[in-house]
């Protein structure tokens, strides 16, 4: 895909690509057409706000009130201002640095139990082992949800994070939505009752005696963070470390050098991070851009990866180099819907990978088993798989 995106930025002009529907999407390429794409308000998130009707993305394939389209619809990242203003600053009143930082003995906690556990061992997957358990014990942790529930909440994700909604799997998507939001139903009924120290404790705290947010809506705020801790910080840290030990150089100067941490995670963002696009955006009205036209409801894909090796802004673009400088990549977003959980995402990969390097300092790939395998999601950029061996 690198020489692909190469071209595509050469090109001097924007792409279209269409899916099924015939729905056109457009492809955004560069850094600065992504950081305009990112802040122009004509770009909008909901189906709802596009005024011509019947179009094809407003197409109801969902019922309204549909436990799916309460899921779906009614979080942050799937709305416009006004809307989007009042649920993101509702999010963050729970969600403060401070509640992160606060956090950072229990990641550490959890890393080494599980670090622990892959001692026993002499080889192991780094996905499954150690990067796909951490972020959503944790996320679970934070919301409170009780241990025994992860085996459930790791299936229900696994099927709720499917983008297209298709005749094939809407059944299975209906009913999956239908017990998500009947667990969810219980757990505040719980709450109400006996509060925690939690954030959804803290959210409904906030709901008795501050801004409105329908009960439907925290349905969907609560889906949005759990789906978001389960499929991108695993991969940040499961591609960082495949980064990491594909240039044994930069790993040996981690090595040597701890304090590079924090430039190495934002290369590692940088270089391959976990969100390969944007979720989509609908043109509000027809928009003229690079000698094309988008038209009134179009979609638009914001091509993060390509962003972030644009050659225009950042030197040796394709290169590794965890030594980086003023390193303004876009993996967490740009503008408005720039990623909430940020400074948690940050958090865990810095203690995975200090704790890793330290604790497991032979870590490399295993050399018995195939490279490990790329997942094939247009969205999300991971590992299917990642055997390693320590010894
Ligand atoms: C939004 C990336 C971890 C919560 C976003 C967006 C990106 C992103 C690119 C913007 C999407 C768009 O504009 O289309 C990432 C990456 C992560 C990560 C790379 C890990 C390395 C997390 C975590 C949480 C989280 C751990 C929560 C616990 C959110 C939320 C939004 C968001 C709530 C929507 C914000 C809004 O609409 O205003 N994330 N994310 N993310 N992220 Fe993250």
């Amino acid at each position: 895909p690198e020489l692909k995106f190469q071209e595509l930025r050469n090109s001097n002009s924007i792409h279209q690509i269409t899916l099924d529907d015939n729905f056109p999407i457009w492809l955004i390429s560069t850094y600065d057409d992504a950081v305009s794409v990112l802040r122009d308000s004509r770009f909008i998130k909901s189906p709802d706000n596009l005024r011509r009707h019947n179009h094809e993305a407003s197409k109801g394939k969902t019922k309204r009130n549909s436990p799916t389209y309460i899921l779906r619809r009614l979080h942050m990242l799937a709305n416009d201002p006004p809307q989007h203003t009042r649920l993101r600053n509702f999010a963050q009143k729970v969600f403060t640095k401070k509640v992160f930082s606060e956090l950072q003995l229990k990641i550490q906690q959890i890393t080494n139990e599980l670090i622990d556990n892959i001692e026993r061992k002499k080889e192991f997957d780094l996905i499954d082992d150690f990067a796909y358990p951490l972020p959503i014990i944790i996320i679970a942790d934070l919301l409170g949800l009780p241990n025994e529930d992860r085996e459930k909440l790791r299936n229900w994700s696994d099927i709720l994070i499917e983008v297209q909604i298709t005749e094939k799997n809407k059944q299975l998507i209906d009913e999956t939505s239908e017990a998500f939001t009947a667990y969810l139903k219980k757990i505040f009924a719980l709450r109400r009752k006996n509060p925690g120290e939690d954030i959804i404790s803290a959210f409904l705290k906030l709901e008795e005696t501050n801004d409105h947010m329908s009960e439907n809506e925290l349905y969907s705020m609560i889906y949005l963070l759990i789906l978001a801790g389960h499929e991108t910080t695993v991969n940040l840290i499961g591609n960082g470390i495949h980064a990491l030990l594909s240039h044994p150089e930069q790993l040996h100067l981690l090595k040597n050098n701890p304090h590079l941490i924090h430039s190495a995670i934002e290369e590692m963002l940088r270089y391959n991070g976990p969100m390969l696009a944007s979720t989509m955006r609908l043109a509000a009205e027809d928009i003229h851009m690079k000698g094309a036209t988008i038209k009134k409801g179009d979609g638009i894909l914001i091509l993060f990866s390509s962003a972030n090796q644009d050659e225009t802004k950042f030197d040796d673009s394709l290169r590794f180099d965890i030594t980086r400088k003023s390193n303004k990549h876009l993996a967490f977003g740009h503008g408005i819907h720039f990623c909430i959980g940020a400074p948690l995402a940050r958090l865990e990969c810095e203690i995975a990978i200090n704790t890793i390097l330290k604790r497991l300092p032979n870590l490399r790939f295993n050399p018995e088993i195939n490279m490990p395998e790329w997942r094939t999601s247009t969205i999300i950029r991971g590992l299917k798989n990642f055997p390693v061996v320590f010894g």
